[in-house]
């Protein structure tokens, strides 16, 4: 993220202002290569979602798009890509933190030639806060970082504030999906939306995306997935 990204000038007329809190862990791992150095330089500049294109988010695409669908903390972009690979006429905007995840989903969008994703590397809050309203039809947030101490829990992704955020960008009928293997995380979460006079709790369908990263982890440690289905009224 860059000085420039974090211009209030960016933020949609009916949104907060940006966030000034850091919410996420690490940007960069210890081994982001040359390769994905240069992948980050050189290739991010074509599928980035630049904040100042965020108020026309349909023009970042270069082909007509009929939906907008938004990912939240995709990690190393595996559904996303999965998504994208299976809705061709939907356009996708990825937000991650994360530059080693970034560069793992470049790869994918060229092994597979997506065209239907774009990427905010940077803190989604400050991208909803830039988007128009009613823009997206579905949001997908896949295991958000847990942060289970009492203390950090301020960190957290889904609060109130980032509720009323979604439902300022989601269009009336759009579905947020929300998963955690944290069962405290996750019942804060569902009393949040529960409460939230935006959003409508859907009954749960079976999950029908591959295993992600963070959810095979969970599984393999014994720890169940919780999944939320939230419908904008
Ligand atoms: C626990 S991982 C889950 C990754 C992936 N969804 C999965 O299921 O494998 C959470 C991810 O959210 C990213 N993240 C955390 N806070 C974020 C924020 N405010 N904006 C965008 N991404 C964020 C982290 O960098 C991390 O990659």
């Amino acid at each position: 993220m860059t000085g420039a990204d974090l211009q209030p000038g960016h933020v949609s007329p009916g949104a907060q202002p940006y966030p000034p809190s850091r919410l996420h862990g690490r940007k960069r791992g210890r081994h982001l290569r040359a390769g994905g150095q240069n992948a980050l330089e050189n290739e991010l500049p074509e599928y980035a979602a630049p904040l100042a294109g965020a108020a026309a988010p349909f023009g970042l695409f270069s082909a007509a798009i009929r939906e907008l669908w938004l990912e939240i903390g995709f990690g190393d972009g595996a559904h996303l890509a999965w998504r994208a690979a299976a809705h061709p006429d939907i356009g996708f905007i990825g937000c991650e933190v994360f530059a080693n995840g970034v560069v793992r989903l470049l790869r994918s969008i060229k092994e597979q030639g997506l065209q239907n994703i774009r990427i905010h590397n940077g803190d989604a809050r400050i991208l909803l806060s830039a988007l128009p309203d009613a823009c997206l039809s579905r949001v997908f947030v896949l295991f958000p970082d847990p942060w289970p101490k009492l203390r950090h829990h301020k960190r957290r992704l889904m609060q109130a504030e980032t509720a009323s955020a979604l439902a300022r960008v989601m269009r009336t009928g759009a579905e947020l999906r929300f998963v955690s293997d944290h069962a405290g995380y996750f019942a804060d979460c569902l009393a949040t939306f529960q409460a939230h006079p935006g959003f409508v709790l859907l009954p749960q369908t079976p999950r029908d995306w591959p295993v992600t990263r963070y959810e095979r982890k969970a599984l393999s440690a014994g720890r169940a997935p919780h999944y939320l289905r939230a419908a904008r009224l």
